[in-house]
């Protein structure tokens, strides 16, 4: 028998509910205790479980990481991080909910850690990055059992286990600060047009517009319409205000770690409408060359990020060289929310790289440069295109004929 505490990343859902005889029965663990980390899902999921832990004698540990994970995703708007058009919510909030349980479970003296995953999505790979640097061991009870739904089903019946209609709606919803993702059921299916109620956080969009000012500071959201707010209580605004107006609806064929594609439905008001903003403001401030390379940059923090691993030491090189862009990233951005968008319609910043006088037609002479010395670059532009033209052998007549069968 192993014996011993087990700390079980717990949501209260079927999976994580029959984990916990599973990890007695199975497992031989004397107690679970059940950890659920507050990255910004509603209040009820938190009653919720709370509730499946006691009636399962559970104790259960509530730990608040909001803070904390607004600050990721505000580094993921300065790195202008999506993963195939979907700005990593759930993908960003596992290192940091892995972090909590494991940092529970050192100081209750459990000896295991257990999640509830199955072995096809992303969030096994997620939770285990973090898990395996530790000493404790690591368990997986639904891959490790080959559990099915149904099977679970069966044996939370017989068991007599707490599992309500309520936990366990049509689709399979994860949700935090930065996003909401919707799957499985019908959605699966990815020529099944998704129903207006898998969404909670958008209103279908109207004809209303609203415009609003975002400022940054070194690429961090820090204001808007001149309010200042803290990382937590900005993004919750603007999730309420952008999804008012139907922004960040994304309906996706996204590529898993494991290879597997699965259709994908995710709302992000918050994040669509900032990181439109962030790009808006580099676009005044950067260098192209910055711009561009920024770019390849910012591919690989989103895979990175993509894969749980914040803390791979690439992401601190990467995270490096943004911290030398995002000095310049200072101003505002002003927002149009229209037709389901979030469109950059101003902007303003001390850092622009810009100079009116330069781009405008009515002036003759910027630092001493004049219109008539493009007439050098002109001449040479293309040089090298036309004496190759110039010189590229002829095709033979009937070049092509003698591949032919006939
Ligand atoms: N596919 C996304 C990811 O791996 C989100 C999955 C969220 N889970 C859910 N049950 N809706 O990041």
């Amino acid at each position: 028998m192993t014996g011993g505490t087990v700390a079980l990343a717990f949501s209260g859902g079927l999976d994580t509910t029959v984990c916990v005889p599973l990890l007695k029965e199975e497992y031989g663990y004397d107690e679970v205790i059940g950890v659920t980390v507050d990255v910004g899902q509603p209040e009820s999921e938190f009653a919720e479980a709370h509730e499946t832990a006691d009636a399962l004698g559970v104790d259960h540990y509530v730990v608040d990481a909001k803070a904390e994970f607004a600050d990721l995703c505000f580094e993921a708007v300065q790195a202008n991080a999506s993963y195939q058009g979907y700005p990593l919510g759930t993908a960003l909030a596992r290192p940091v909910i892995a972090e909590a349980i494991l940092e529970v479970a050192e100081e209750q003296g459990c000896t295991a850690l257990a999640h509830g995953c199955t072995g096809k999505g992303n969030d096994q790979l997620r939770f285990e990055a973090v898990w395996r640097a530790s000493d404790l061991d690591v368990i997986a009870p639904v891959r490790e059992l080959g559990l099915t739904r149904e099977w679970e089903i069966d044996y939370a019946d017989e068991k007599g286990l707490p599992v309500e209609a309520g936990n366990e709606g049509e689709w399979s919803i994860d949700t935090n600060l930065w996003s909401r993702s919707v799957e499985g059921g019908q959605l699966e299916d990815p020529g099944y047009e998704p129903p207006e109620d898998i969404y909670d956080w958008t209103d279908a969009p109207s004809d209303e517009t609203e415009t609003i000012d975002i400022e940054f500071e070194e690429g961090v959201p820090v204001a808007v319409d001149g309010d200042e707010m803290e990382p937590v209580p900005l993004i919750e605004y603007l999730n309420d205000l952008a999804g008012s107006y139907g922004v960040g609806r994304t309906d996706m064929m996204e590529d898993r770690m494991l290879g597997l594609k699965v259709r994908e439905n995710y709302e992000h008001p918050a994040a669509t409408t900032l990181l439109t903003a962030h790009e808006a403001l580099e676009q005044l401030v950067l260098t192209k060359d910055e711009r561009e390379f920024s770019q390849q940059v910012s591919q690989q923090w989103s895979e990175k990020a993509y894969e749980g691993l914040v803390d791979h030491p690439l992401m601190d090189a990467l995270n490096g060289f943004f911290e030398g862009t995002q000095q310049k990233v200072t101003g505002t951005v002003t927002v149009k929310f229209e037709g389901g968008q979030a469109r950059p319609v101003a902007r303003e910043s001390e850092y622009a790289v810009y100079s009116a006088d330069a781009a405008s037609f009515d002036t003759e002479t910027v630092n001493g440069i004049e219109q008539g010395d493009a007439t050098g670059v002109a001449k040479y532009h293309g040089f090298q295109s036309r004496l190759a033209n110039a010189s590229k052998p002829e095709l033979a007549p009937d070049g092509g004929d003698e591949a032919s069968d006939e």
